[in-house]
């Protein structure tokens, strides 16, 4: 009879000797408490605990996606992000704990942003005119956590993969935070929209030979939310050279990036008349994050 811990230990097991990710005891955990709908500490409480013959089986075609590579989140369905417990499929990224560094600092711009007009207005309420945009949505993972600590501001979040915006749709019903989510190749059904505060982007950064795409999870997410081009910076400059004419002045655009682009993001930033241009690191030091500040007489409103 299979008991929680000797089905943790064998399939840990499993996963350690097929060198299937980093976490072999953490993803065997995660799976059996999905199976026996528990959480994992009732796994450490109840170590003897007997499987029935349904949960073992159950169990083994878990383990074996997971042993064929499938992302654990794709597997359970579901991942966490600035602790929101966001559902995922095929269609997008799933999201990953460094884009909260992204969600960080936009935080801290709207804070700016709010102090500034309102002591230029001398009120005393939140700034109305919060208007954010998330471009390349996917989950909906950074638009509902800008959401879930800024009710007060007004967030859009677009996606050109119409699964993806339905998913952050059910996303966004699930955790009761109002967004609104639209199909859009970039900008292209946003022409006419009034200027946002912020822009912020996680967009496809990849290059399309990078050898990675054939290791680990990517090689279950799909191309269109991690490519882009030769030099992995097609949809970067893309953004750059279009976001000006959807900001307002003295609005900042942020974009996530690989950690070896940060210097070619802020020459883009740079031809694109922003200021204030500055990169952040990443949890493991990496350079990940570029943002920069339309200026009142930036030129880019006419650069595509
Ligand atoms: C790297 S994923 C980021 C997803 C999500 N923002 C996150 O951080 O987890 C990039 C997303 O951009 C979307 N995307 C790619 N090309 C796009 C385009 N031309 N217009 C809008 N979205 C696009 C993809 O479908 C994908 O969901």
């Amino acid at each position: 009879m299979n008991t929680i811990a000797t089905t943790i230990a064998d399939a840990a097991r499993q996963l350690t000797e097929q060198a299937m990710g980093d976490t072999p005891k953490l993803d065997a955990e995660l799976l059996l408490a999905e199976v026996l709908h528990c959480s994992r500490t009732h796994l450490f409480t109840w170590p003897d605990q007997s499987l029935s013959a349904e949960q073992s089986a159950q169990f083994a075609q878990l383990l074996n996606q997971r042993l064929e590579g499938q992302p654990i989140a794709y597997i359970l369905g579901q991942r966490e992000f600035w602790g929101l417990s966001l559902n995922v499929n095929a269609s997008t990224l799933i999201p990953r704990p460094d884009t909260e560094i992204l969600v960080e600092a936009a935080l801290e711009k709207l804070r700016e942003n709010s102090s500034q007009k309102t002591q230029q207005a001398g009120l005393t309420q939140n700034n109305p005119a919060c208007r954010v945009l998330d471009l390349g949505t996917g989950t909906g993972a950074i638009a509902l956590a800008l959401k879930s600590e800024r009710p007060d501001c007004e967030i859009t979040g677009v996606d050109f993969s119409l699964e993806a915006v339905q998913l952050a749709q059910r996303n966004a019903d699930t955790l009761m935070l109002t967004v609104s989510f639209l199909q859009s190749d970039w900008f292209n059904a946003l022409q006419g929209a009034a200027p946002f505060a912020l822009i912020v982007s996680n967009p496809p950064y990849i290059e399309e030979n990078d050898p990675h795409l054939s290791q680990g999870d990517v090689r279950f997410e799909p191309l269109s939310a991690l490519t882009s081009g030769e030099d992995g910076l097609d949809d970067i400059r893309m953004i750059t050279a279009q976001a000006g004419a959807f900001l307002q002045p003295g609005g900042w655009l942020i974009v996530e990036h690989g950690y070896n682009q940060a210097a070619a993001v802020q020459q883009l930033f740079k031809e694109r008349g922003y200021v204030q241009i500055a990169t952040r690191h990443d949890y493991g030091g990496n350079p990940r994050i570029t943002l920069g500040q339309k200026t009142a007489q930036n030129g880019n409103e006419h650069d595509y």
